[in-house]
């Protein structure tokens, strides 16, 4: 039988950063385009779908209706609260459950997609969350991916380097801002379907966390 390492459900505990993004959130989406994001995200997704790190929920509205089940996976206590009141307003069905990336508390090849968005700057251990969010998909089944990541000019590249190393992770959870989530993304295994590059926000003053991308992969059909 496959044996795979247990952790904590609660194993991120980050309560400042969550009631920070519990409030702000929010007004980023609206202001920041995010919400448009979100819906480009998820457009087209139907059947039983995942969602790592679904923070305080507010993926959940841009579910299409084909989607049959949201399995939503959050180890931060407070979202987790945030989220489980956030699904009670969604249109889908979104059932909420303590865990973490780097090892999903739910069966192989159990769903037809999974989603992640701004999360994988925050796991522990990127391959080993791509490898679960890998073994939890059926063959064929899509990753979707909103992340913010590694700039490609070399002055924000260099000022992201110095923001992992000081306080960015601290006030933001965690957060990492010169992670590579396409080269992960590929280097786990999925074919890289559709891909974007985009700014966040769109215009006005760039951040470490502005250089983004959005698409989709495939875990391969026999893989
Ligand atoms: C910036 S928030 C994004 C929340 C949400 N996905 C969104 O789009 O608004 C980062 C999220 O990643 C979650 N997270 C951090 N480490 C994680 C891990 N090892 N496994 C799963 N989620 C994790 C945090 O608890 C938080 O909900």
């Amino acid at each position: 039988m496959e044996q795979r390492a247990k952790i904590a459900p609660d194993a991120v505990h980050h309560p400042l950063f969550a009631r920070f993004y519990g409030r702000f959130s929010e007004t980023a989406d609206r202001r920041a385009g995010l919400a448009a994001h979100r819906r480009d995200l998820l457009a087209g997704l139907s059947g039983r779908v995942i969602e790592i790190g679904a923070g305080n929920g507010l993926n959940f509205p841009h579910y299409p209706g084909a989607v049959s089940e949201v399995v939503a996976i959050e180890p931060e206590r407070g979202l987790r609260a945030m989220a489980v009141r956030a699904a009670l307003r969604a249109d889908v069905p979104v059932d909420v459950v303590p865990g973490a990336a780097e090892a999903l508390p739910v069966k192989s090849e159990a769903f037809d997609a999974a989603v992640v968005s701004l999360v994988l700057c925050s796991v522990r251990d990127v391959p080993r969350s791509l490898a679960e969010i890998r073994r939890v998909l059926r063959p064929g089944g899509e990753l979707r991916f909103f992340e913010h990541g590694r700039a490609e000019g070399r002055l924000l590249a260099a000022v992201q380097r110095a923001a992992d190393r000081t306080l960015w992770p601290v006030f933001f959870g965690g957060c990492h801002t010169a992670r590579d989530p396409l080269a992960a993304i590929e280097a786990a295994g999925f074919e890289m379907v559709d891909c974007r590059r985009l700014w966040l926000p769109e215009k006005g003053p760039r951040h470490p966390a502005s250089p983004c991308v959005l698409g989709a992969a495939r875990r391969p059909d026999l893989g």
